[in-house]
């Protein structure tokens, strides 16, 4: 558990860190206990921090509403909600993972929200399929043809199963009402260029989309990442030119073994490292590097005025309790001659970042 300035568990669950003219805001789900209030998430919460140990609650900064027609109507679902500073529009810009209103997991949709001010209100502008009608930058002509429900689904029948999601069957299918968007990220680059990375194709394939220069829209620049490698809560960072991206495997709520793609361009090509970054056990559940501790992969926070000081973040899922209960782990990441290491810590401070 992390308590606020308050004495309460914080409630930003899936989320991220926005530094900030000398403040940091860690935003996330803002979950209902259960039994009240519609199920789904309530909006966006948000927690301020001057030094990384105490956090205020500022509120929810973007909440559901109760008109029916709209977007995040109560009762949809909000996760994994990221915010970036736009530099030239002095905009705060805010992504999340959306699902309409009683439709499970199966909308799959980006939604954007703005705000003047890092502690909201956000208003939401829309939501969408990301690149309807264009096709990644990483994909071959021959099959560059759109596939219908029928015509995916013959693709991915029987033995063929991964070589089809692999050679883009569900990119295909997609191609015409946009990518799917499950669980996301966004990543800013040193030279202010922005990106919304997901999980899509039914969490087969992580895709990584470049965003306009005022975050609002996308470029139609797209790669598909690691096709048919099955991962999900992707997190990212940059260091010596590198891009490292931490990723999850897709067993639901239930913790799985983190997985690490690096590359030195955004637009790959993006490998998988042959080592798992989790080192350790952690001594409360007992869990180790096949189950990253207990915890999901959620975003990796940069120190202010601290070169090399990542911190990774983890959400520990309590669905069984109430999801309102899930925790958090936040552990320093380290490089081993080039190799991130994500070494067990049961307690730490940014000392750590002086050594
Ligand atoms: C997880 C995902 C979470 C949430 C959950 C729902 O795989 O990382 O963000 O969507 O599934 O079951």
């Amino acid at each position: 558990m992390r308590y606020d300035t308050e004495g309460v568990h914080i409630n930003a669950h899936g989320g991220c860190v926005l530094y900030h003219n000398g403040t940091y805001y860690w935003y996330g789900e803002y979950r209902n206990p259960k039994k009240e209030g519609t199920p789904g998430t309530q909006g966006v919460g948000c927690y301020s921090s001057t030094d990384l140990y105490n956090w205020k609650k500022e509120g929810v900064v973007l909440s559901v509403v109760d008109d029916p027609n709209s977007d995040i109507t109560a009762g949809c679902k909000i996760e994994r909600p990221k915010v970036i500073y736009n530099e030239k529009t002095g905009k705060f810009v805010m992504w999340f993972h959306l699902e309409f209103k009683g439709r499970g997991y199966g909308t799959a949709r980006a939604a954007l929200a703005v705000a003047d001010n890092p502690q909201g209100p956000f208003q939401l502008l829309h939501s969408l399929r990301p690149n309807a009608g264009r096709w990644p930058m990483n994909f071959p002509d021959s099959r560059k043809t759109a596939l219908t429900s029928e015509q995916m689904k013959r693709e991915i029948a029987g033995n063929n199963t991964w070589p089809a999601i692999r050679d883009g069957a569900y990119t295909r299918y997609n191609f015409e009402d946009g990518q799917m968007v499950r669980d996301m990220t966004l990543f800013v680059d040193e030279n202010g260029k922005a990106y919304l990375v997901a999980s899509a194709e039914e969490n087969y394939t992580i895709h990584i989309h470049e965003l306009t220069d005022d975050y609002l829209d996308l470029t139609g620049k797209w790669i598909r990442v690691e096709p048919s490698g099955h991962n999900e809560a992707p997190a990212l960072m940059k260091r010596n030119g590198k891009y490292y991206m931490l990723v999850s495997g897709c067993t639901g709520w239930e913790p799985n073994d983190a997985r690490l793609l690096v590359a030195d361009s955004i637009w790959g090509p993006w490998k998988k490292a042959a080592y798992n970054p989790c080192v350790g056990t952690n001594p409360f559940n007992n869990m180790g590097p096949d189950k990253t501790f207990g915890g999901q992969s959620t975003y990796i926070l940069s120190v202010h005025g601290k070169p090399n000081a990542y911190i990774a973040m983890f959400d520990v899922w309590r669905p069984k309790v109430q999801l309102i209960e899930s925790g958090y782990i936040w552990l320093p990441i380290a490089f081993e001659n080039d190799k991130m290491v994500i070494r067990w810590r049961s307690q730490w401070d940014l000392g750590v970042f002086n050594n």
